[in-house]
């Protein structure tokens, strides 16, 4: 299957977001990867509504948005409204993941579950052949820019093996610190999606970059 990078917006220059989102609608890019964080669920505030709407307006790919907040359920609607193709639940913050998944289906929208660090692939076990995506952190959530976890090899794998053995359709994304040192490690451990935040939007020619990461991974 093709490999498909995810560019993070969080990286963007949010002083030229259209310039930036037009950036990546000219890229090799195949998707929009948008975070919001609530400052409770993780220790920072991205942005919100109002933003992903001017986002939406102008992008052209799919839109994949990362939700890194308490309580989900309640926003599932709006984001639906908002633009979003994918809607991405963190696992730690649903108590009634079950009931979340299908919420968000039943929006029109693909859904996700994202695993912080810490929590074993197994906990999906009992739910896996009913997402669309499972998003592994590969850093902890909350910020741009840290390093990349080693353990997260072996969380591919594993995940990869849940997938087959379930013959489910479940996509694999890779969520932090992702660079041209480990995209090729992550897409033959069974990785589909890489985000790339920093790695894009701080080198000098970001339009590249994503054409790198594309090339090494397809
Ligand atoms: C982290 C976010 C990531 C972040 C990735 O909480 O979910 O999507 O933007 O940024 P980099 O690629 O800089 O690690
Ligand atoms: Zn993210």
């Amino acid at each position: 299957m093709n490999k498909l990078i995810a560019p993070s917006i969080l990286a963007a220059d949010f002083g030229n977001l259209q310039r930036d989102v037009e950036m990546v609608n000219n890229s090799n890019a195949d998707w929009f990867h948008i975070d919001i964080m609530d400052g409770v669920f993780v220790p920072n505030i991205s942005f919100g509504m109002p933003v992903l709407k001017a986002i939406s307006k102008h992008a052209k790919k799919t839109i994949d948005v990362h939700l890194m907040i308490v309580d989900p359920d309640r926003y599932i609607k709006t984001f639906a409204e908002l633009g979003a193709d994918v809607l991405t639940v963190h696992y730690e913050a649903c108590t009634h993941l079950h009931r979340t998944i299908q919420a968000i289906k039943a929006s029109g929208m693909k859904a996700g579950v994202a695993l912080n660090p810490h929590t074993p692939i197994s906990v999906l076990e009992d739910i896996i052949s009913d997402l669309d995506l499972v998003c592994i952190m590969s850093v902890n959530p909350g910020f741009g820019g840290q390093s990349f976890i080693e353990n997260t090899y072996k969380k591919v794998q594993q995940l990869k093996e849940l997938i087959v053995n379930n013959n489910a359709n479940t996509l694999i994304e890779i969520d932090g610190g992702v660079t041209n040192k480990n995209a090729k490690q992550l897409t033959e451990a069974g990785a589909d999606v890489l985000v790339a935040g920093s790695f894009v939007f701080k080198s000098d020619n970001p339009t590249e970059t994503i054409t790198d990461l594309k090339s090494i991974c397809n």
